[in-house]
């Protein structure tokens, strides 16, 4: 049998220890980045880039080059056979194998990488997709975190901005949480963490997100009027409550994220006019005092530059190690090192959405740009209450109704039948209307 290909789609896609195992790696790597020359010497790897990237794609290929690698570069959309009307899975088809050993993509669609690594017959990273996910930068936020502290779990991270679309912040919120660190968000007004990301916090981490006084957190937090906070163990709890209900400690680090305008539609330009800035003034407040400030970069104004200077500033070293981070990530797909951790249980399943019911809400998902190569899919997220999430987009399917396909019955959602279905029989309908559309009749006791 031929081993699985192993892909890195979402933070996920690695086990703790594993992750763990990679910063030991890195750092290897980093005391002498030069002396690696040899590890994947004879392998390729592409870079796929529809979207802009300057850090990303660089420290991809410089991590590449030190390794003694090669590397292919579709930079510009406007370069590819796509600007013809190529699907994304034909060019994954294409670029895999004889082109390339390794394939590093970055695309405006919620999705695209999980489809890639559908089609690609080696291994895929994914380099951002839409507002989804970003697991490479994360990792490289979160050994940056771990050379800086020592340590990840118990720290308590400020994440602010741009919460909704950053898909940096989706990222490093779901391995903050498996990491046991405290996640204070404080988005920008209107650009809250969207309700799938909290729901998985939630459900799959046991992260609790509350409300607190955003005013605890000084100037940063003027604009802002919403805070969640998700201690990863109770006795944590303490360290954010006091007999008001919750407030803000003292915080270990603030990540700040860019109003992400590319992905927003006409109407939030009014809501960004007061977008949120830290600058030394912000960095004086008690809670912040002995914070670093992190940013996965490119920034525009939501970090002064007279914090440039301030040693508690590390976005520029998180960038710098961005390139043995990924070194250590490209050896371990490539698989040119081995890990001694046990890598994650197996990837959740996913199930067909059958023609004619809910498809995925989410208009910038991949599955509705590239539908004669995605299977439409589900995975469930939750057996009580009955919950589904697209396979590609994470984000939550809507249904009203639940149906068998093996006794053609639909059951209301809270019946204990319609837990009891599985999960490859489940239909998923939107109303009453469409399941006797199709066929489905009510269950005779
Ligand atoms: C981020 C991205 O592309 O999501 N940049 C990066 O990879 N370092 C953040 C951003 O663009 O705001």
């Amino acid at each position: 049998m031929t081993p699985r290909i192993r892909h890195l789609v979402s933070v996920d896609d690695l086990s703790v220890a594993e992750i763990r195992e990679l910063f030991s790696v890195a750092r290897g790597f980093s005391e002498d980045i030069r002396a690696h020359a040899n590890l994947c010497r004879g392998l390729i790897s592409a870079s796929l880039f529809f979207e802009p990237s300057t850090r990303t794609r660089l420290s991809f290929e410089s991590s590449m080059l030190r390794l003694g690698g090669g590397v292919l570069t579709a930079a510009e959309m406007t370069s590819l056979s796509s600007a013809k009307g190529e699907s994304l899975a034909d060019t994954v088809r294409v670029v895999s194998g004889a082109y390339a050993d390794l394939v590093v993509l970055r695309h405006p669609s919620e999705g695209a990488a999980r489809l890639a690594a559908e089609t690609a017959s080696v291994p895929v990273i994914n380099a951002g997709d839409g507002s989804h996910e970003h697991p490479t930068q994360t990792l490289c936020d979160l050994y940056t975190l771990w050379i800086e502290k020592g340590h990840i779990e118990g720290l308590d991270v400020v994440l602010a901005g741009d919460l909704r679309y950053s898909r940096t912040i989706h990222s490093f919120v779901y391995a903050l949480a498996r990491f046991g660190a405290n996640i204070v968000c404080v988005p920008h007004r209107g650009f809250e963490l969207p309700e799938y990301v909290v729901r998985r916090l939630r459900e799959e981490y046991g992260a609790e997100p509350m409300r607190a006084d955003a005013s605890e957190l000084g100037a940063l937090a003027a604009e802002s009027d919403v805070v969640y906070m998700t201690p990863q163990k109770p006795h944590q709890l303490s360290l954010f409550t006091d007999s008001r209900g919750l407030r803000v400690g003292r915080v270990d680090a603030v990540y700040m994220t860019r109003p992400q305008t590319e992905r927003h539609g006409q109407d939030n330009a009014g809501e960004l006019r007061t977008y949120m800035r830290l600058g030394q003034e912000s960095m004086a407040a008690e809670p912040l005092r002995e914070a670093v400030v992190m940013h996965p970069l490119p920034r525009r104004d939501e970090i002064s530059s007279d914090l440039d200077d301030d040693p508690r500033s590390i976005y520029f070293k998180q960038a710098a190690r961005g390139v043995p981070i990924r070194m250590a990530i490209l050896a371990l797909f490539l698989g040119r090192i081995q890990l001694e951790a046990r890598p994650v249980e197996a990837v959740p399943s996913l199930f067909p959405i059958r023609a004619g019911t809910s498809p995925c809400p989410n208009p910038s998902c991949i599955s509705h740009t590239e539908v004669r190569h995605v299977r439409q899919a589900f995975k469930l997220t939750s057996r009580d209450p009955l919950r589904a999430a697209c396979g590609y987009c994470s984000q939550e399917i809507p249904f009203g109704l639940v149906g068998c396909t093996t006794t053609r019955h639909f059951h209301p959602l809270d019946s204990p039948s319609a837990r009891k279905i599985r999960p490859d029989h489940l239909v998923l309908f939107r109303d009453l209307e469409q399941a006797t559309a199709l066929g489905f009749s009510a269950a005779t006791r």
